[in-house]
């Protein structure tokens, strides 16, 4: 990670975000050269435990989102992270320009998507994948434990509803367990990045398909310029009323 940091820096990247563990070494990293580190967070707790290392932002990773979804509610974690004193951009559940609009009104400063740029021409996910995000309703999106130890967003595909949602006693206990939870994770990562492999060489075998709520608004694939220019102009329209 310390290598991939460097090289993104040479590269002239400046803005970065980061999410487990303490982002200490990333801002030291970033900050002397002008850049900017937002910290994805879930809860109060691991924002103080940014804003103590340092970052500009907060990412609030809300209980809609795709991927490693939070606990709380969109507005509820955007009161809860009020006191930092940081701008805090808003994660979960935005499909549509209204969507990223009634964001901005509530608060955040920005907004962080995940899902609707997947359903996008230039994102390299299979054709299956895009066409089942714009197909879905927020009824088909589901969160699972089975598949990293932690709850993570995914559609209800019959692999999903093969492997269940919650992770058995016995997994649970050793991912709390000082001990054990780091092989567990590692068990985990490794089983992920095997079915990643899987599917990339045989897209129709793809096992499971991470979204969020937003799949709800999103009904096209569409060039990620467009949908950012039509967020943006919404955004701008509804601010000038
Ligand atoms: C396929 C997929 C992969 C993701 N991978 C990561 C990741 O590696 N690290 C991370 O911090 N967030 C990850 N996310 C979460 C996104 O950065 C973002 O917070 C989230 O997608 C916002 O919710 P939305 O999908 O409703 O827009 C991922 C999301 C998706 C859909």
């Amino acid at each position: 990670m310390v290598r991939w940091v460097d090289i993104a820096l040479e590269e002239g990247v400046r803005f970065f975000v980061t999410s487990l563990g303490n982002p200490r070494w990333v801002v030291d990293r970033v900050r002397p050269l002008g850049g900017v580190v937002y910290h994805d967070v879930t809860e109060l707790r691991w924002a103080r435990k940014g804003a103590d290392a340092g970052v500009d932002g907060l990412i609030a990773v809300n209980r809609r989102a795709g991927g490693h979804a939070g606990p709380r509610d969109v507005r509820a974690l955007l009161d809860e992270l009020a006191p930092v004193g940081l701008p805090v951009v808003c994660a979960g559940g935005i499909g549509d320009a209204q969507g990223f609009a009634e964001a901005l009104a509530m608060g955040y400063a920005g907004a962080q998507l995940g899902t609707r740029f997947i359903a996008t021409t230039e994102c390299r996910a299979s054709d299956a994948y895009k066409q089942a995000i714009v197909r879905s309703g927020e009824g088909d999106v589901v969160l699972t434990e089975r598949l990293t130890g932690i709850p993570i967003s995914v559609l209800n595909t019959p692999y999903v509803r093969r492997i269940g949602l919650r992770s058995s006693a016995l997994a649970r206990w050793l991912l709390r367990n000082k001990r054990t939870r780091y092989g567990m994770r590692s068990l985990y990562a490794l089983r992920a990045g095997l079915m990643l492999k899987r599917a990339s060489l045989d897209e129709s075998r793809s096992d499971y398909w991470q979204a969020g709520k937003s799949v709800a608004a999103i009904d096209a694939v569409e060039p990620a310029g467009e949908i950012v220019r039509r967020f943006a102009r919404v955004a701008c329209a509804a601010d000038a009323q």
